[in-house]
């Protein structure tokens, strides 16, 4: 694998300094998935010359010099990067992606989401048509992580049973957000049907223009030839709600229910069995079991963001895509904005 150098746009927690933050227990920045991951730390770039400045002086304090700059055009001029990534925000995220795919680029790591608007995510999508030269991952990590892909691959290959309802829960807004269920949601289905919204009761102070949004998504389940309705449930991220569990998925099957905890450290197995309670009509219930399933035993660290890096870095290796590209982040956000026009309506 090659030494890539990687220039960070946006020197908040997400691109530095969650790198600082001894009590996480997995790599949470973009600084992090390219120290960890053997690459070089090319650049940073900040608007904020205060931001930039701190970014800069903790990272020599660990022994990292690295060029600094308040403008990603003077930075792709004078670094020319092979991989960018973009924790700025969406209004940055379409700027810079059709600069860097203009410039070939060789990767893109990016922030969710990637636009606010339907109108830019359209103007993403004509561009990406055009796209040969540059591989994007946008950050869904769930995408790329190994125990959510074992989660998915256990359901498809008949894990559960015939697949009969997904409840999942985000802390909204639903553009924001909910997009991570969505991006991760297209790995086990095969196409969204119908989309129904309704406002949340639970207010979202932090993005009062993205509302939290309740509703069901009916998507088509190709591996059993059928369509399974998604719940799906805002959580807020008010003050009072501020520490309420984020991601939850619960899949629930004829044979077994999965369901997700503690935003994807921790899952609860249990197994259909005929009811202790109502046993006499043959009625089933789910009972929670010490025998985890093999492939749900994940007990290997949680690494999101390291293992979208080599995701990445395969992608521009091998020609193949990533595990969540430009096309998979629009169509999750498409969804998102859906049920945002059905609470409207
Ligand atoms: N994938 C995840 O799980 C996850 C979690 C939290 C946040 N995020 C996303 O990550 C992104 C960054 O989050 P954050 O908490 O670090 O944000 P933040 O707002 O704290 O930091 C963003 C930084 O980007 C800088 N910036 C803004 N405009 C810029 C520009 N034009 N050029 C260069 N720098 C610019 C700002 O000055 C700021 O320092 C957001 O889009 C957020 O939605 C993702």
């Amino acid at each position: 694998m090659t030494n890539y150098k990687v220039a960070i746009i946006g020197c908040g927690p997400l691109g530095v300094t969650n790198f600082f933050d001894q009590s996480l227990p997995f790599t949470y920045s973009f600084v992090g998935a390219t120290i960890k991951t053997g690459n070089q730390l090319a650049a940073l770039v900040d608007v904020n010359a205060e931001a930039l400045h701190s970014a800069k002086k903790t990272l020599e304090k660990n022994s990292s010099v690295v060029p600094a700059f308040t403008d990603w055009r003077t930075m792709f001029d004078q670094i020319n990067p092979d991989i960018i990534c973009v924790a700025a925000g969406p209004k940055v995220n379409v700027e810079v992606i059709p600069e860097a795919i203009g410039r070939k680029v060789k990767g893109i790591y990016c922030e969710k989401p990637l636009a606010l608007s339907l109108e830019a995510n359209d103007r993403l999508a004509e561009l990406e048509k055009q796209n040969q030269a540059t591989k994007i991952q946008v950050n869904y990590a769930r995408n790329y992580e190994t125990f959510h892909k074992a989660t998915l691959d256990f359901v498809k290959n008949g894990g559960i049973g015939n697949l009969q309802t997904i409840r999942t829960t985000y802390n909204g807004g639903v553009l924001a957000v909910f997009p991570h269920t969505t991006a991760l949601l297209q790995k086990l289905f095969d196409g969204v049907k119908s989309v129904s919204g309704i406002y949340s009761p639970i207010t979202n102070i932090s993005t009062a223009d993205d509302p939290n949004i309740d509703g069901t998504i009916k998507y088509y389940f190709a591996p059993q030839d059928r369509d399974v309705n998604v719940q799906v449930l805002a959580t807020g991220r008010g003050k009072e709600e501020n520490n309420t569990y984020i991601y939850e998925l619960e899949f629930t099957g004829s044979k077994g229910r999965i369901t997700i905890l503690e935003n994807g450290f921790r899952v609860r197995y249990e197994e259909m069995r005929l009811s202790r309670i109502f046993a006499s009509s043959g009625q089933t219930h789910p009972y929670e079991t010490t025998h985890l399933p093999l492939e749900l035993k994940a007990d290997h660290p949680r690494e999101f963001m390291i293992d979208g890096m080599y995701s990445l870095i395969n992608a521009i290796e091998t020609g193949k895509d990533t595990d969540c590209n430009l096309r998979c982040a629009l169509a999750a956000e498409e969804v998102a904005h859906a049920l945002a026009l059905a609470a409207a309506q």
